[in-house]
């Protein structure tokens, strides 16, 4: 099996490409929107034909690379199916297997750092791909995107330290410039996870740790629900695997937006939530005739019980608190979601019709 490993300076990420030697078919693993033309200049080299762009979960520190390597290439888009998005071709579980020519890779479902955090490992099982799950000597984190540290100690013990102990794991960053470890070394020398650290050592461990915001989550992170597509390929619709549910734009700040216009003309095409203050809607600017009313404050819990395939768009004054819900709700593994452009100040200056009665807040169920 053909095999390279590419690594993006920014973001510390590593790209995996995976090749079988005699048929030229190729899968690509976690794929960087920038680095799209190194990926193609070297698939072209190599005169590799790309079956899949695989990711390991929903990134938040980079934009991922694998719808405009499908478009670019053919290839088909491959997440968990726990990932909470709506964009990719197939959608992979445990057990399931990802065929290039006569290589395979085996789908290990790894939550802990993401709810849809996957490990693939090859089929003669020499080599796994970790994602974020297990890093060399360290673990990704678990305060974000559904995160939990009992989930990654019991998906790393289970499902990573259950290969045998000379296969090599390929992690999906390493900030310190080390690029392969084994199962054997890290179940001996990992400071988080291995060693015999006990599941409870572990939770306390990664409870304790202050990790800043990460810095291009805001960009990142919306992106990816639509597995990264750039914004003109979105608004006109052109990628299939985009879910065509409403014309989409990604604001500078990363946040799928709607035009008001459209929530004006498209009005039960998507369930929409106005998340000011109670008192706003019935002030000056007034509401969008029967919207539903949940304060930013009350979305996530409010959210818990909301169908996730649903269209949902959120509105506020000028869209700062309604991006901040759709990050929100995205983050919740709502695959249909964006924020109304210019908020109820756009509405109002575009006269729509207005609404200023009092409204209360939509029960909780
Ligand atoms: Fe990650």
């Amino acid at each position: 099996m053909l095999f390279r490993q590419l690594f993006d300076l920014e973001t510390s990420t590593y790209t995996y490409l995976l090749a079988d030697e005699q048929t030229r078919e190729a899968v690509i693993i976690d794929p960087v929107l920038e680095q799209v033309e190194r990926d193609l200049a070297l698939l072209r080299d190599l005169e590799l034909t790309l079956v899949y762009a695989l990711d390991t979960h929903v990134h938040a520190d980079h934009v991922t690379a694998i719808g405009t390597l499908a478009e670019r290439t053919g290839a088909k888009t491959v997440l968990s199916e726990r990932a909470g998005v709506g964009c990719a071709d197939v959608y992979v579980k445990e057990g399931d297997r990802i065929a290039f020519g006569r290589c395979e890779l085996e789908v290990r479902e790894t939550p802990g750092h993401t709810a849809g955090c996957v490990t693939y490992v090859t089929g003669d099982r020499s080599m796994a791909f970790t994602g974020d799950a297990l890093l060399i000597r360290g673990s990704g984190r678990t305060d974000f995107q559904q995160g939990s540290a009992p989930a990654l100690y019991r998906s790393v013990h289970e499902k990573i330290f259950s290969l045998p102990d000379a296969c090599l794991l390929y992690p999906g960053h390493d900030y310190k410039g080390r690029t392969v470890t084994s199962v054997a070394e890290e179940r001996k020398h990992n400071p988080r996870l291995g060693g015999g650290r006990t599941e409870r050592e572990f939770v306390a461990f990664m409870s304790e740790l202050q990790l800043a915001y990460p810095k291009k989550i805001d960009v990142a992170l919306p992106a990816n629900l639509y597995c990264g597509v750039p914004k003109g390929m979105l608004a006109s619709g052109e990628v299939e695997s985009v879910p065509a549910w409403a014309p989409i734009e990604i604001s500078a700040g990363g946040i799928p937006e709607v035009a008001p216009e459209w929530v004006a003309a498209e009005r039960g095409a998507a369930r929409v939530i106005d998340v000011r203050e109670p008192s706003e809607l019935s002030g000056e600017l007034g509401h969008i005739p029967s919207v539903e009313l949940v304060p930013l404050a009350e979305v996530e819990r409010a959210a818990a019980s909301w169908d996730r395939d649903e269209p949902i768009v959120v509105v506020c004054r000028s869209g700062g608190r309604s991006g901040k819900a759709a990050r929100q709700l995205a983050g919740m593994g709502f695959r249909r979601v964006a924020s109304m452009r210019g908020g109820m100040t756009a509405w109002s200056e575009r006269r729509l019709p207005v609404d200023h009665r009092p409204l209360e807040v939509a029960p909780t169920a």
